[in-house]
Parts: structure tokens; sequence; C-alpha cells
């Protein structure tokens, strides 16, 4: 495995790949790994010739300076683990080499990017879509993975991807949990004993009200998880929303779509952590 820090090494190290004719997958992360970053290398690792990795926290998605500086940085473990996964080379670069200048750019995403995270994270996905974008523009790869757990990310990365014209297929990968359903995120790594044992509660809450769905109102189902869920120690619902799985339009009833999507975020003391459930 490679590492590298600058364009110029990273393109040159795709290049003679290409040259070859070999396909190059690509798993754009912002470090902090676990084991639903590992799955998306190992499926980048056997759906193409060569994996490509970049860890990058990227500034421009945050839209709280905390948020940003308390974010882990575990880069030699990372490295530890990405040689381990398969990775062949793995893009480490800077703020100047990604942003040599700010960048200005505004994506226009309709209404994906004005509900639930785009609501309560202003600006956070015009960030992404920057960083993304730029990543894609400079590895160039065939194909891209990202994971269902932030599924709004999913639904604006592939809106950008068509918006754009940016010839590369985009392929999710499933929710990776814990064995007490805590959906894997580098933001678990911040919670105590007592925080991740009420963390847990988020995706159980979630999986009861799969099985009731199908007796209950749209609104019924929604006002019961949050009520449930904020009921439990430190945990606070900032949303829960039932979305239209394609348009992340929420729905009034189960009968508008046949992809209904509940989307979540539950501070658990001061940590943020997301969720979803397909009905
Ligand atoms: O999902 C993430 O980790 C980030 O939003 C991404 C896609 C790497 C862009 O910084």
């Amino acid at each position: 495995m490679t590492t590298v820090y600058t364009i110029e090494d990273l393109q040159k190290a795709v290049s003679i790949s290409k040259n070859e004719g070999k396909t190059i997958g690509f798993v754009p992360t912002m470090g902090a790994l676990h084991e639903g970053h590992i799955s998306l290398v190992k499926k980048c690792c056997e759906q193409n010739d060569i994996c490509v990795v970049s860890i990058f926290v990227n500034p421009t998605q945050f839209n709280n300076q905390a948020d940003l500086e308390k974010y882990p940085r575990t880069i030699e473990q990372d490295t530890k683990i990405l040689e381990k996964a398969g990775a062949a080379i793995v893009f480490v670069p800077s703020v100047e080499e990604i942003y040599p200048e700010p960048d200005m750019r505004q994506f226009d995403f309709g209404q994906l990017d004005k509900v639930m995270e785009g609501k309560f994270r202003p600006g956070h996905f015009n960030g992404v879509a920057q960083v993304v974008s730029r990543l894609f523009d400079i590895v160039k790869p065939d194909r891209a993975y990202f994971g269902e757990k932030d599924f709004q990310q999913l639904a604006i990365i592939r809106q950008m991807v068509r918006q754009c014209n940016i010839p590369v297929e985009i392929v999710p990968m499933p929710i990776r949990r814990e064995e007490s359903g805590l959906a894997m995120s580098s933001r678990n790594q911040r919670l105590n004993d007592e925080e991740k044992s009420e963390a847990v509660n988020i995706y159980r809450v979630l999986s009861e009200s799969k099985k009731l769905y199908k007796y209950k109102a749209v609104e019924e189902i929604r006002e019961k998880v949050i009520d449930d869920i904020n009921k439990i120690g430190s945990l606070k619902v900032e949303y829960f929303e039932i979305v239209d799985g394609n348009t992340l339009q929420q729905i009034t009833n189960w009968s508008e779509t046949d992809y209904a999507v509940g989307c979540i975020t539950v501070f658990c003391g001061d940590i943020r952590l997301i969720d979803n459930i397909v009905y």
C-alpha cells in the first residue's frame, strides 16, 4: 500500500494503473475508520483492480467549528487498518492541497438538501458536494462507495453526479451495526459506557416501529419513535422524519411510496448520532 499526500503523487500512482486498463475504485473518508468503512474498502477491492481511499477531514462541511476540532483523527491506526483491508493507495491531502483557494461553488440540489440534515446543518451538503466533486476530479474513479447510514448524503451525491455528469458509478453499502444494534460511526468513539448503553435504544426503537408500522398511521409512528427515544437518559431527538427514499420529502400516508425510510438524528449527551430504517 502506498500513502500519498499530494495530488501530483496521487495522479502518478493512479495513472500507472489506468494506463494498464485497470479499474479504479474509490472510498472517500474522513478517517477514524471503523467496520463500516472496512466493508466499503473490501467491496471496493472486490469490484475493482485498484482501491484508492482518501482520508481528509473536510472543513467546508462542518458548520460548527467545535465539531470540526473534536472530530477524531487517528491516521496511524487508519493506515494499518487500510493496509489489512487491501487498499492500494491512501490519499491524505492537506487542506491547502484540496482548497488552494476558497471553494465558492454553490450547488443547487432543489429540495433534497433543504430537509432533515440540511435544515439543521445549513451548508453541510454544499461542503460535502464541494469535497466529493473535487476528490472525484482528482482520482477519476470508475466506482465510488458510500454507506447508507448517511442516507441523505448518498441521495445528494447521486444527484450531484447526475447534475454534473460525472462518469462514476455510485455504489451504496448497507449500514454496519455493532452487536447491540448501534449503527457504526466514527462519533461512537466519543461515547462513554453509559452513553453507549443509551444509544443502543435508537435502533431498538426504530426496529420496533418497523414491526408496528402496518397497523399505524405515519404520524403516529413518528410521534411514538420520538417519545420513546426522548424517555431514555440523555437521548434527545433532533428530528425523526418518515420520507420517500428517493425524493426525501415527508410522507403523510404509507400508500404514497413503496420506499418509505425513517431518518433520525439523536443527541446522546453532546454527541450527534444518525441512523435510519427502511419500512
Ligand atoms: O461521509 C463522510 O465521511 C464524508 O461526508 C465524506 C463523504 C468523506 C466527504 O467528506
